[in-house]
């Protein structure tokens, strides 16, 4: 590896250690930050995020690669973190980072065959920023679907959430070959607002563009009550009129964790 190339990754493990601060860890306190490098130098910040059911994380390395894939840019080239990549993420990477390398020495950094460009400008996530007046909104979630990684299922969800000073957020499935490390659409926008810091949201415009009846999994309604409970989720019915509900009444009785152990 040359000498500048190894100062590039080394700069990316920098900013994870400071994206770091951004995770939501209530439950372990752990702070876990991941930096996705694309190939023109734009970097994607992740952070974990966790849940009170624990097996609903969000790890670091899949919020910024789902964060990337959703803006369109699958173009990896190289990933740091400020913690290791365990086994799972370097399961979960190698399926975005061609001939992906992960040095035994370096246990922090994984990269692909492909040329590691001087770090540039971090990804604005965010696809509008202004006066929402007039915004299709459905129709923005139904084209962040073009945007989904879908070859187990060829089922694409695309979502918009809305955000503080009209702020628009996307999210889009992200499959993987390993099931337990697909991210719905709905998630993949709520772990990039979290990493953002983006934090107020308004409303979230779900579409299930092959299923007019389509409605946010048990999973993300899970995820959802715990930070937006009676956020307006407004889900796609095609021709008809949307479907407004809120995380709160469609899961009942949700497990709020209350007695959970917190460590932040
Ligand atoms: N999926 C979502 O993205 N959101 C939902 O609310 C329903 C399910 C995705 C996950 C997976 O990629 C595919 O749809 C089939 O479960």
């Amino acid at each position: 590896m040359l000498i500048s190339e190894q100062s590039i990754l080394t700069g990316l493990a920098s900013l994870a250690e400071k994206i770091a601060e951004r995770s939501y860890a209530p439950y372990s306190g752990a702070a876990c930050g991941c930096i996705v490098l694309l190939s023109d130098g734009a970097w994607v910040p992740g952070v974990r995020v966790e849940n009170a059911s624990f097996p609903l994380l969000i790890p670091a390395a899949m919020n910024a690669v789902t964060t990337a894939v959703a803006a369109g840019r699958g173009d990896i080239v190289a990933a740091a973190t400020n913690t290791s990549f365990g086994g799972a993420d370097q399961d979960y990477l190698a399926a975005f980072l061609p001939d992906a390398r992960f040095d035994g020495n370096i246990a922090n950094i994984a990269r692909s065959s492909r040329a590691i460009p001087p770090i540039g400008h971090r990804l604005n996530p965010l696809i509008h920023d202004g006066s929402r007046n007039g915004i299709d909104l459905m129709g923005l979630a139904r084209s962040a679907a073009d945007r989904a990684h879908v070859p187990e299922s060829n089922f694409p969800v695309g979502c918009i959430l809305e955000v503080a000073n009209g702020g628009l957020i996307p999210g889009c499935n992200v499959e993987h070959a390993d099931w337990n490390l697909t991210l719905c659409a709905e998630r993949n926008a709520i772990g990039t607002a979290i990493t953002y810091g983006l934090t107020d949201w308004q409303g979230l415009h779900v579409s299930c563009i092959k299923d007019s009846t389509g409605s946010p999994c048990g999973a993300c309604r899970q995820v959802l009550v715990e930070h937006a409970s009676n956020m307006p989720l407004v889900m796609d019915r095609g021709s008809d009129p949307p479907e407004i509900r809120t995380a709160a009444d469609l899961l009942p009785a949700y497990f709020a964790g209350a007695s959970l152990r917190k460590r932040r």
